[in-house]
């Protein structure tokens, strides 16, 4: 829906203390991987948990196009009847991935070794989005990609009618190029070699092996190197997929911007690969209590008891930005509400996210009354405390749903209300949103 409908502005006021629990929905990552996976295999995957945002349902009318049955059984239980790695059947319609870059380029790399051509598109945050960084990877395996200028969708992906396998270094920090490389790899014979210099989000890896690829990981001298063997038979999975930890950042940081609140978020990812926002918000001085560790949905998890308290603006480890590469946006809103400033080296990545999200929160918190520097892979932000941020803006959410979330959190804080121009996007990736937030006691209201 992000950008097809008309823009939603919506308001974020000064609010109460946030009480209650959060639960947030499933995890966007997993539910994009879990049906592509899913419709790779042979036979029948049930998932439960998946979230049923725009990106993933984009992501499984995608996998029915190519000839997957993706069924809806009730809220978050879906199967996939899958048609095994090689027989994507040609779509006959262009595919609409939406808002998505995940949703994109990983079904680039599913169908890249597969002798089919098919149309991508999205709406126009995405088709400004590069996809050379995947397509020059696919080219490796022998597909070939006809796209805008820049690399930019619309594009047309022909598939390799003889794959070969691919030894690859990936060029940026990105899960979404490593798992395209993998996914491509499925279908070529012999060995698919991804290597990372810093390690990202691990999701592909782990559920490959869960569907029965042969898979390695080692940490050498060169970075993290992944082995796939291609051509296996995946087997289908029962999927439980966990809570979302780039979603649980929002009631999480509300909580810890919003004086007096006490929030309990159940399951919230411990994964390495993942969790760099939650070790950050505790080197700021965060109350946050990580109770009952245990795993589910293959993910270690904890629940969460976030406390209010004062925080500290710090500099955040470079190396940690592949970790919490999308909580950047509500860690900068966070970051006004602490004393100090607060550094992020390292992040142009964000550049080329739904929107340039420095750019986007720079702008946003300027207009906020908040002072910030920007380089090209740096972000400053200085903390103004815990109620000192004047608010009393409207900010551009630029299609992006984690730019409008993070400024209605920072709105429940401000002097003054914050507007968003556009909240529709939110849908992508946290339908319930608004309601889980005004459910805590945050003034979150439409206009
Ligand atoms: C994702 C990878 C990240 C992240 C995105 C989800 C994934 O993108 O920003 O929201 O599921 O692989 P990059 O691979 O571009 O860093």
């Amino acid at each position: 829906m992000s950008g097809h409908g008309a823009p939603i502005p919506m308001t974020a006021r000064k609010s109460g203390p946030l009480r209650g629990t959060a639960e947030v929905p499933g995890d966007k990552s997993i539910s994009h991987r879990a049906l592509i996976l899913g419709a790779l295999a042979v036979g029948e995957t049930k998932i439960t948990g998946l979230l049923e945002g725009q990106d993933v349902l984009d992501t499984a009318k995608a996998m029915r196009a190519f000839g997957a049955e993706v069924i809806s059984h009730g809220p978050g239980s879906w199967s996939v009847h899958g048609v095994g790695v090689g027989g994507f059947a040609e779509p006959s319609q262009v595919i609409d991935c939406g808002n998505s870059g995940t949703g994109v380029r990983l079904i680039m790399g599913a169908m890249a070794t597969t002798p089919i051509t098919a149309t991508f598109t999205g709406d126009a945050s995405l088709n400004k989005r590069p996809m050379g960084r995947v397509t020059d990877p696919l080219a490796l395996f022998g597909a070939r990609a006809y796209g805008r200028s820049g690399g930019r969708l619309p594009m047309t992906v022909v598939g390799a009618a003889e794959p070969v396998p691919v030894r690859y270094v990936t060029p940026v920090p990105s899960a979404q190029v490593k798992s395209a490389i993998l996914l491509a790899g499925l279908n070529a014979p012999g060995q698919t070699v991804v290597i990372e210099k810093e390690p990202t989000r691990d999701h592909s890896e782990r559920m490959l092996l869960g569907f029965g690829a042969q898979l390695t990981v080692e940490e050498m001298a060169e970075g993290r190197v992944i082995t796939l063997t291609g051509q296996p038979e995946l087997r289908p999975q029962t999927v439980a997929v966990p809570r979302d930890p780039s979603s649980a950042a929002f009631p999480v940081c509300a909580a810890l911007m919003v004086e007096g609140s006490e929030v309990f978020v159940p399951g919230v990812s411990q994964n390495l690969t993942r969790n760099g926002l939650y070790l950050t918000l505790v080197d700021m001085g965060a109350d946050i209590a990580f109770e009952n560790p245990r795993e589910e949905g293959g993910e270690p998890v904890a629940d969460l008891r976030v406390r209010f308290g004062p925080l500290k603006g710090i500099e955040v480890p470079e190396d940690r930005a592949a970790s919490m590469i999308d909580e950047y946006p509500v860690l900068a809103a966070l970051a006004a509400t602490a004393e100090g400033k607060t550094i992020m080296r390292g992040v142009k990545e964000l550049r080329v996210k739904e929107s340039d999200r420095i750019d986007a929160m720079a702008r946003g918190l300027e207009a906020c009354g908040v002072r910030v520097e920007e380089e090209e892979d740096l972000l400053i932000v200085h903390g103004m405390g815990a109620d000192g941020v004047p608010g009393g803006a409207t900010v551009q959410s630029h299609l992006d749903h984690r730019i409008a979330m993070s400024f209605l959190c920072l709105g429940l804080a401000a002097q003054q209300p914050i507007t968003v121009d556009d909240g529709s996007p939110i849908a992508t990736s946290f339908p319930v949103f608004e309601g889980l937030m005004q459910n805590l006691g945050a003034e979150i209201a439409r206009g």
